[in-house]
């Protein structure tokens, strides 16, 4: 393999430039070009290639966001623009793919290496929602951000001996919302798998009060449902003064933590030598430690995983 191109699709992640150095580096120490593409697969589409020098990736492991853009490309879900894609990917020489993004990319490498193109995974998002790995590249990030929010709006919320209802990202995934609740200390932590009740959250809040404790953090993942309605709901039914904080794109920009820049160096690295291995169609990512790589197919496949211990754990922290 001579040449590779690398992309990045879909929700920008934290620690997406550390797997772009990762694979650029390591392609360019074997004798491999790196053809970098701009806007992902609407860029690829558009032919907004070029060729990635070291000075392009020198210093960026901790920059946030992605220095070759992202989009959510239309077109790319077309038939017509995937064709376009792979006149542009051959135009171009380009032997091998490396997709960094969610599983909405993962599918578009799908497509391309049952069209006949090398495509290899890597799981950038926040959102934590590939079943395959226990961790994708970004999520450290969110969730360290968002417990650092918590704790601000926790200082504001019992200044004023409030509510805080605090809504975040993920996707149909709870992971965001649990991980950070766990890790700030959230009194109720609201996800999509795990089924909740409106009514018993008042009561347990009202019950708060008359024992003295007037302020709670409430943490709702967006697929479970909106904060604002949420406190709108709790404080029609209690009359307690409740806030709702959506954190939007705070959680979704700045430095990628240690963690997430090691995660995507490791990822970046084996992904490149997988197309040297001449294997694709694969996806690579984390399991107890471990880089591992799967099936593209069977990785889309699996079914959402929920850490069930983790959340019965965060119940029993904000009991009593
Ligand atoms: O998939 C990452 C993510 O940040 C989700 O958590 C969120 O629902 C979505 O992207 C937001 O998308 P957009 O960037 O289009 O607003």
């Amino acid at each position: 393999m001579k040449r590779i191109g690398v992309l990045t699709s879909g929700g920008d992640t934290p620690g997406m430039n550390a797997a772009i150095r990762a694979v650029v580096k390591s392609a360019r120490v074997n004798g491999i070009s790196v053809m970098g593409i701009t806007k992902g697969y609407q860029g690829l589409i558009e032919g907004r290639v070029h060729e990635m020098h070291r000075a392009e990736v020198h210093d960026i492991v901790g920059q946030g966001g992605t220095i070759l853009k992202t989009a959510r490309s239309k077109e790319f879900l077309t038939e017509e623009g995937r064709n376009k894609a792979i006149q542009v990917l051959k135009a171009f020489d380009i032997e091998g793919l490396i997709v960094i993004g969610g599983d909405g990319s993962y599918k578009g490498a799908k497509d391309l290496w049952e069209k006949g193109i090398p495509t290899i995974g890597l799981p950038g998002t926040i959102d934590n929602d590939l079943a395959y790995t226990d961790f994708t590249i970004g999520f450290n990030t969110a969730v360290s951000g968002v417990t650092g929010e918590i704790r601000k709006i926790r200082d504001t919320m019992e200044s004023h001996e409030r509510v805080g209802v605090i809504e975040v990202m993920g996707n149909r995934c709870g992971d965001i919302a649990l991980f950070s609740g766990v890790a700030g200390g959230a009194e109720h932590i609201l996800v999509p798998e795990v089924p909740f009740d409106l009514d018993t959250i008042c009561d347990d809040l009202v019950h708060d009060r008359i024992r003295g404790k007037l302020t709670s953090i409430i943490m709702i993942s967006e697929g479970a449902g909106k904060g604002e309605s949420l406190a709108n709901y709790i404080n029609a039914k209690t009359g307690i003064d409740v806030k709702a904080i959506v954190l939007g794109y705070i959680q979704r920009g700045g430095m990628p933590t240690v963690d997430d820049r090691i995660l995507a160096s490791r990822l970046g690295i084996r992904a490149v030598e997988l197309l040297m291995e001449g294997k694709a169609g694969r996806v690579v990512g984390i399991r107890n430690n471990q880089v591992v790589d799967d099936d593209i197919d069977e990785a889309l496949a699996m079914k959402p995983r929920f850490d069930k211990y983790l959340y019965d754990m965060a119940e029993t922290l904000t009991s009593l």
